[in-house]
């Protein structure tokens, strides 16, 4: 990283303050501001970070204007095509892709974490049986650390590590458990010979009356579509894990702080919430209502989003909405919906969307979440899953990202300033005079 730039900032009073400008190995600059209210006792003021770095970070690299998303230098689409999911997440918290053996040893080590604890299933019992998974998995999540006391220690490299593959290997396990527990269905346990996607469908489909006959159509097209979901910058749920652990939380707490962000219908609760508006759609009468849904969107007074549309970085096409469009049109013709009335809906409001000059003026491409619930439907996942799937895939970037994090010599408790707007000092009046 290059320091050799500077920026001068001028006040009206004429006192000006030059600040460094750093260079990191790919995208925009960051003016380095940490001086700042030392040096002019002021704040910056970014709600929601729009031009905040938060970090280094050599994990992923989004370049939001022209849609490229890249895992420690790879394109999503290489890594998507030419890797399973297992091999990503190495890439992901490694740095570098596996050769043969360390994958080897990797997926032998995940395979052989897969089991939780057995009185975890107890808590299970706790839930209402129609709680939304996502509420589940919060606190199933977050009670790891409660069983899990021999890697807790953050500033423990082997803690990290151990707890890194306890997390990876257990989360399909929980979310199975999560969906067993809704529909009354026993829990199955994890099969080592399985791949660690087949065994995710398996936990989650299998019944212990008959074997479970894997698909490897469908299995490959749920572990791409891990993949795309693995790690994505600095996103609020990522943002969230990395504050989590600024002040030095269990990684257990942590991940689970970042399901709770991850749940929002804002960010990763966007897929469920993009197929309940195109069944919705679909009810209303499909392609002919497009128009004067259309029309509700772009109404200010309405509240009304075109769910899996829009991105905070990307202002061209989410290369995962590429990838996950065509994972659908293979997974739907394997099944035989080659007709699925839904993808056509999606496909038809995308086209006219992409036409409009309100989503063309503010750059609103479809994103990650617009097709992947089609295709998650398709695999048999109720819509209430689809971000606990997420979840699933997101937890590789979480635990990436929270021992660079921690890694990071430059990294304090987060804690953010405020413009304070409230009232200037008063005096209480006692009650009786009020
Ligand atoms: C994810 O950050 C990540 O990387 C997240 C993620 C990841 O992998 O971690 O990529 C996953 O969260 C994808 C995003 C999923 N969310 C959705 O699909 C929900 C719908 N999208 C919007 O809520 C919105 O686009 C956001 C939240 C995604 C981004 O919001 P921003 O960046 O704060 O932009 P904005 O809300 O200020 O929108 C700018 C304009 C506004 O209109 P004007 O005030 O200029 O008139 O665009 C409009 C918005 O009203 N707009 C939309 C819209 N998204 C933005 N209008 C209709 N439908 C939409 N979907």
């Amino acid at each position: 990283m290059s320091t050799s730039k500077s920026a001068v900032l001028t006040f009206g009073n004429g006192q000006s303050v030059e600040f460094p400008v750093l260079s990191g190995s790919m995208g925009p600059d960051v003016v380095d501001i940490r001086q700042l209210y030392a040096k002019t006792g002021m704040f910056t003021y970014d709600p929601g970070f729009m031009s905040t770095a938060s970090c280094r970070s050599a994990i992923t690299y989004i370049d939001g204007d022209k849609g490229v998303l890249l895992y420690r230098g790879y394109p999503i689409e290489q890594l998507a095509q030419q890797c399973d999911f297992l091999e990503v997440a190495y890439l992901i918290l490694n740095g570098e892709l596996p050769t043969r053996e360390q994958k080897a040893n990797f997926v032998h080590m995940v395979t052989r974490h897969t089991m939780v604890h057995d009185q975890l299933a107890r808590f299970f019992n706790g839930f209402r049986r129609d709680a939304h998974p996502m509420a589940v998995m919060v606190g199933v999540v977050g009670a790891l650390s409660a069983f899990y006391h021999d890697s807790l220690d953050i500033n423990d490299p082997r803690h990290r590590e151990v707890a890194a593959f306890r997390l990876i290997a257990k989360m399909p396990t929980i979310v199975a458990m999560a969906y067993k527990y809704s529909v009354g269905l026993p829990f199955m346990y994890p099969r080592n010979e399985l791949s660690y996607t087949a065994n995710f469908m398996r936990m989650m489909f299998g019944v212990p009356t008959e074997d479970y006959v894997v698909n490897d159509v469908l299995v490959r097209a749920l572990d791409r579509i891990l993949i795309l979901h693995a790690d994505h910058e600095q996103n609020a749920s990522t943002s969230t894990v990395r504050l989590a652990g600024s002040s030095g939380a269990n990684p257990f707490a942590c991940i689970a702080s970042g399901i709770a962000c991850l749940w929002g219908p804002a960010h990763g609760g966007a897929n469920e919430a993009a197929l309940n508006m195109l069944e919705e759609l679909q009810r209303e009468g499909g392609v002919a209502r497009i128009g004067e849904f259309i029309k509700k969107v772009k109404d200010k007074n309405s509240t009304v989003k075109l769910m899996g549309f829009g991105h905070r970085v990307y202002k061209n096409y989410d290369p995962r909405a590429k990838l996950m469009r065509e994972t659908t049109h293979e997974v739907l013709n394997e099944l035989g919906l080659g007709d699925d009335p839904l993808f056509k809906l999606a496909l038809a409001l995308e086209r006219i969307a992409l036409e409009d000059e309100y989503f063309v003026s503010r750059k609103l491409y479809p994103n990650v979440d617009f097709y992947s619930g089609i295709v998650q439907r398709a695999l048999g996942f109720p819509t209430a899953m689809f971000t606990c799937i997420f979840a699933l895939a997101r937890t590789v970037g979480w635990i990436a990202q929270w021992n660079e994090m921690i890694s990071d010599s430059e990294q304090k408790i987060g804690r953010p300033r405020q413009l304070f707007t409230g009232p200037t000092r008063r005096d209480v009046v006692p009650i009786a005079e009020r």
